[in-house]
């Protein structure tokens, strides 16, 4: 299992390096990105990478955790910490130790066998989104942006008035990592009322991240995620990719991942300092 988690630590430490400034700091290596894309974190140094001496010196203790943070502080940063248990248990204690972390436990799924759920409903279409697609992309977006406001897997009010009231433009910089083959994006699409669900996923050579998979609340448990995430995974082995991982926000959303043929491989921690 250390073997999937190994490829799993390098996927999350090859991302940000396309966007963030990189510092070596003791054990830690910190992504100096832009605070409001998500491009900036600490995470234990990738073994065999780097200064890998002055990596092995430190250790994960206290004043390793405290020194990255301060560095983050300095450059007006988030303060977060992430990092894979398995592979470097003992940071658990000394975040811990430190006091003033928030601790994230979060599940990582990865695609072992495959099972295919039954064909989407006769008047939905399943849409792998391109860069010229952007009414289709600003509704993505917007699918998305009410969903993760409304967190959990019961239906809910919002529906396709309110996508519709939080369209916005779709960002240059969005359209460009579509074209370059950096986001592959799947929305369903209903004849009538348009995207009701979607998700994306980030390949990075042969492997890939599963995220922001999105039902708007009225259109939810009627089987809409498991199409999108069936077809993400699709779209993702046709292009190359071998390893599928993702990360489940709760019980229900890790049980409806399972069904699909994902397999909980370990566990990541996000610590946050307020
Ligand atoms: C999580 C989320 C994407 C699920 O969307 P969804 O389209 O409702 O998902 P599905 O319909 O495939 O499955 C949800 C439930 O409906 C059930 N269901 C599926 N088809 C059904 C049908 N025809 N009739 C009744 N129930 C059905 C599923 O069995 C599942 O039940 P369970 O919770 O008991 O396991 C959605 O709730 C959401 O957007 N949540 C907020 C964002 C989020 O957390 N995303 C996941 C990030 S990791």
């Amino acid at each position: 299992m250390k073997d999937v988690l190994a490829e799993l630590d390098r996927y999350y430490d090859t991302v940000p390096r396309r966007h963030a400034r990189v510092e070596e700091l003791g054990p830690f290596t910190l992504f100096a990105g832009d605070p409001d894309g998500w491009t900036f974190c600490a995470r234990p140094r990738l073994s065999g990478g780097g200064d890998d001496a002055a990596a092995g010196a430190a250790s994960y203790d206290v004043a390793s955790v405290r020194s990255v943070l301060d560095r983050m502080s300095e450059l007006g940063l988030p303060q977060v910490v992430e990092w894979v248990h398995e592979l470097t248990p003992e940071l658990l204690d000394a975040v811990r130790a430190d006091g003033t972390l928030e601790v994230e436990e979060i599940p990582l799924m990865v695609l072992a066998g495959g099972s295919t759920p039954p064909a989407p409903p006769p008047d939905v279409t399943v849409r792998v989104l391109g860069p010229s697609d952007l009414d289709a992309i600003a509704e993505a977006r917007a699918v998305a942006a009410l969903a993760f406001a409304a967190p959990g897997t019961e239906a809910g009010e919002a529906g396709t008035s309110e996508r519709d009231a939080a369209l916005e433009p779709v960002p240059d910089a969005l359209v460009e990592v579509l074209r370059e083959g950096g986001v592959g994006w799947v929305a369903l699409e209903h004849d009538v009322h348009g995207v009701v669900a979607c998700g994306r996923h980030l390949p990075v050579g042969a492997t890939t991240e599963v995220v922001g998979v999105a039902t708007l609340p009225a259109f939810r448990r009627r089987g809409l995620a498991a199409h999108v995430t069936t077809a993400l995974v699709g779209h993702a082995l046709a292009g190359g990719v071998d390893t599928v991982f993702l990360t489940a926000s709760s019980a229900a959303v890790a049980r409806l991942y399972a069904r699909l043929g994902f397999e909980h491989v370990g566990t990541a921690y996000a610590a946050e300092r307020a």
